[in-house]
């Protein structure tokens, strides 16, 4: 497989990220580096692109999926209870979002006919290390 096809699906939020981030300095805020929780977990999903695909793909839903359901919701009781409404550009998607999330659960699926019942198993069971990686920066906001 060649991740080809779910580069460029719309949902990518590294530029929106960034746009927050400065957002938040001009309020004051000092913005810290990346630690361990954000590196250890993307150099791990940089190893698996490379050699696991099945297992890539567990994170690239779990990761796109949660910002896009989850995190909206809490992004927006968060910019309700504490930024005065303030939208944040990282809950800012460019067209419809649910056409663009249809667009790659698509994309998934047709991926995941070719697999094998042991490597759909591997994707699956992949999902308890997403949940773990991303709790763990979850965690950060609580430090
Ligand atoms: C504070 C922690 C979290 C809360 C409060 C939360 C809340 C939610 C809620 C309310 C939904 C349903 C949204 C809807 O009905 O549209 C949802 C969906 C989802 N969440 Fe979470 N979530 C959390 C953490 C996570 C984490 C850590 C992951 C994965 C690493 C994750 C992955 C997902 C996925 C994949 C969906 C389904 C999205 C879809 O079907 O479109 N969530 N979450």
């Amino acid at each position: 497989m060649s991740n080809a096809e779910f580069r460029n699906t719309g949902l990518e939020r590294a530029e929106s990220l960034a746009k927050d981030l400065a957002w938040f300095k001009e309020q004051g805020y000092s913005i810290p580096e990346p630690s361990s929780p954000g590196l250890n977990y993307s150099a791990y999903v940089e190893e698996l692109s490379k050699k696991d695909p099945q297992a890539f793909i567990c994170h690239f839903y779990n990761t796109y999926f949660a910002h896009s359901a989850g995190g909206r919701m809490i992004g927006k009781k968060v910019a309700e209870m504490i930024l005065n409404g303030k939208e944040l550009e990282f809950y800012k998607w460019d067209g419809d979002l649910k056409q663009l999330l249809q667009n790659v659960r698509d994309k998934l699926n047709k991926v995941a006919e070719n697999w094998t019942r042991e490597e759909k198993n591997h994707c699956l069971e992949e999902t308890e290390k997403s949940f773990k990686f991303s709790g763990e920066i979850l965690r950060l906001i609580l430090s």
